[in-house]
Order: C-alpha cells, then structure tokens, then sequence
C-alpha cells in the first residue's frame, strides 16, 4: 500500500506502568495503521491497552509512572514520540482532537461553554475570544445542539449527558482536526443518543474528511460504523483488518469469542461470559500468547512462544500460532 494513504501507523509499540505492586505490561507490542478518512475501531474488553495507546497516540500518558520502551507513532510520516512538547500543544487540538470516555473529565465544570470553546478556538486561530464566539456557535449547530446561543451560556453541569457530549465533540471537531481519537464516546449514554452521536461522527467524517479511531467495548458499534477494526487483547493488537474481513473471516479465536457474543447496541462485551477465563494480570501476564489460558485452539507452542502478528492473507493481520481456517490460510 501507498505510505501516504496511512493518516497514521503505530509500529512495535511497548508501554510499561512502574506500580507499587510491581511493572505493569500494558502495550506489549501493539501496531496498527490508519489510511485517511477512515474510521478504525479499536476493540477490547477492559484494561486491554486501548485508552493507553490513545494516550501515546497524543502524547497525554502520564510519565511517570507510565514508560514508552520502544515503537512509533507516525503521524502523516512523522513520529510524534519524538516531538517536543511544544510542537505536541500545536499538534493537539490542530491536528489531532480526542474525546474522552467521561465529557466531564474533559470539560471544566466552573467555565461555561462559552468560556471552554472560545479558549481553546482563539488559542489555535490566535484570534480574539470576542472573535471566536462565531466559530465556537457555528461548531456547535454542527454537531446539532438547538439553540446553540443559550448552551454556550450554561455551566456543563447544567447539561444533560448526551449534550455534554455532543459539546465535547464540537470542542474537539471546532479547530478541524484531522485525525479525531473517541474513546468509548457513548458508554455513558442511552441507547437514542448514542446512535446519534454515531451518526454525527459518521457525518463529520464525509464533511470534513475526518479520520477517526473509535475505542469502544461493543462490536455492534463497530459493525454499524468502522471501516477496519484492530482487536486488542492483553496489550496486544490480535487481528486487524477490514471490518469485512474480520466479521466474515476471523482468524483470531479471541476476535472469534468476541463475535459469537455480539451484543445489542446497549451491552458491553464484558458483561458477556461467551469466553470463560479473565483478563490476565499485566504484571506477570501469561507465558507465550497472553491469551492462551482462555483459548479453545491452544497448542504447546502458545505457551512458549509470543505470536507475531503477521498478514496471513493480503491486508488481513493476526497474531496466532493456530488461527482459524476460513479457507484464507
Ligand atoms: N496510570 C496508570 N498506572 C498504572 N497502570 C495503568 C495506568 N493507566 C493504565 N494502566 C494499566 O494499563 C492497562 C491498560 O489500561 P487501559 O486503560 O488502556 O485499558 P482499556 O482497554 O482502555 O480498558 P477500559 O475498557 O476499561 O477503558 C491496565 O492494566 C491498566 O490497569
Ligand atoms: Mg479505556
């Protein structure tokens, strides 16, 4: 494939956390890229290394106690784990724009929204706040608040979830970035509102030519708006291709356990017991393939050896000494 057609590529990625109780492995060796305009998701029931990479991805893990050990992250050829602070504060919010799982973690509860979005749109035009309040109005009937000057007055608090979301993504889509990382953008919501927030990223996508990666629990969501999906599993990325060859074809048992157990758009996977067993403890995470005390395929190799991940068929990654047929092996 064409280099520049990848937004962005994460290569050999290793992530350790220095606990009281010991090193936590939280990205053993993740990669994965992202061609332009498309929508990855990243799927993985908790504490796989989704929210970890997105922090690396934008340079916000906290270090310590968190250590980047090895990997790139290139970001239209550029590694940003080589740029300097500086140069990230310009990258973020410009460039690259994330959501966070909770909107009140990201947004300050004693600013309006007012104060919040014309800050953050003067900081990166370097116009006045004064100057910015269009903007900041215009971002918001974009992600389609009614009446966008009476929010723009209220405190987040004052907001129900579903618009305090839909604010989160006006502040982050209002510098139009071009790589745009949701992490688990509709956990908290209900059902509606959750298909609506789906939906407006899906829009922004084809009016902005967004690209985006969307972490979350649930395939369905995946399903409904992805172009590709990289499942993680232990701090490992297990299979990656595009959602057509992984929903058809999965080569991981993992990904295999995960789509068998499908839930409607309102459950989590985890709250699913199709896979028996448990995440591993990442600080001293099984021998070999970390998923090899839960899996129904395991060889002896499993226990030894670390699967690399390796494109089995054109353009369809995973990481297994013994992948499923499917007929593409
Ligand atoms: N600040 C930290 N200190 C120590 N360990 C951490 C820290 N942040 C994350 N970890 C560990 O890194 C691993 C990956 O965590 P991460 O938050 O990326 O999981 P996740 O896939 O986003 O899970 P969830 O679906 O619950 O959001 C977990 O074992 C977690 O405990
Ligand atoms: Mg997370």
């Amino acid at each position: 494939m064409n280099n520049d057609e990848k937004i962005l590529e994460i290569k050999n990625l290793k992530v350790y956390f220095d606990t009281e109780e010991g090193t936590v492995k939280a990205l053993e060796n993740v990669n994965l890229f992202l061609k332009r305009s498309e929508i990855l998701g990243v799927i993985g029931e908790t504490g796989s290394g989704k929210s970890v990479t997105a922090y690396t991805i934008t340079r916000l893990l906290p270090q310590p106690p968190g250590r980047i050990l090895n990997g790139k992250v290139l970001f239209n050829g550029e590694d940003l784990l080589q740029k300097s602070e500086d140069e990230m504060l310009n990258i973020r919010g410009r460039q690259i724009s994330m959501i966070f799982q909770e909107p009140m973690t990201a947004l300050n509860p004693v600013f309006t929204v007012q104060e919040q979005m014309t800050d953050v749109i003067s900081h990166h035009e370097k116009i006045s706040k004064k100057q910015a309040i269009p903007k900041a109005i215009r971002a918001l009937e974009l992600v389609k608040i009614p009446d966008p000057e009476l929010v723009m007055k209220k405190y987040p608090h004052e907001l129900s979830g579903g618009m305090r979301q839909r604010v989160m993504i006006a502040l982050a889509l209002s510098c139009e970035p071009e790589l745009l990382i949701a992490d688990e953008p509709t956990t908290a919501l209900d059902v509606t509102v959750q298909a609506q927030i789906l939906a407006l990223i899906l829009e922004m996508r084809e009016r902005l030519g967004l690209s985006v990666i969307l972490i979350t629990h649930n395939f369905g969501i995946v399903a409904e708006i992805c172009d590709s999906v990289a499942v993680m599993y232990a701090g490992n990325i297990v299979e990656f291709s595009s959602i057509f060859n992984v929903f058809e074809n999965p080569l991981h048992p993992y990904t295999d356990g995960l789509l068998k157990a499908i839930p409607p758009l309102d459950e989590d996977v985890e709250n699913l017991n199709v896979i028996p067993g448990v995440v591993p403890n990442l600080i001293s995470p099984p021998s070999g393939c970390r998923f090899h005390p839960r899996c129904y395929r395991k060889l002896d190799v499993c226990e030894k050896e670390i699967p690399e991940l390796i494109e089995l068929s054109p353009g369809h990654f995973v990481a297994c000494h013994n992948p499923l047929g499917g007929g593409s092996k």
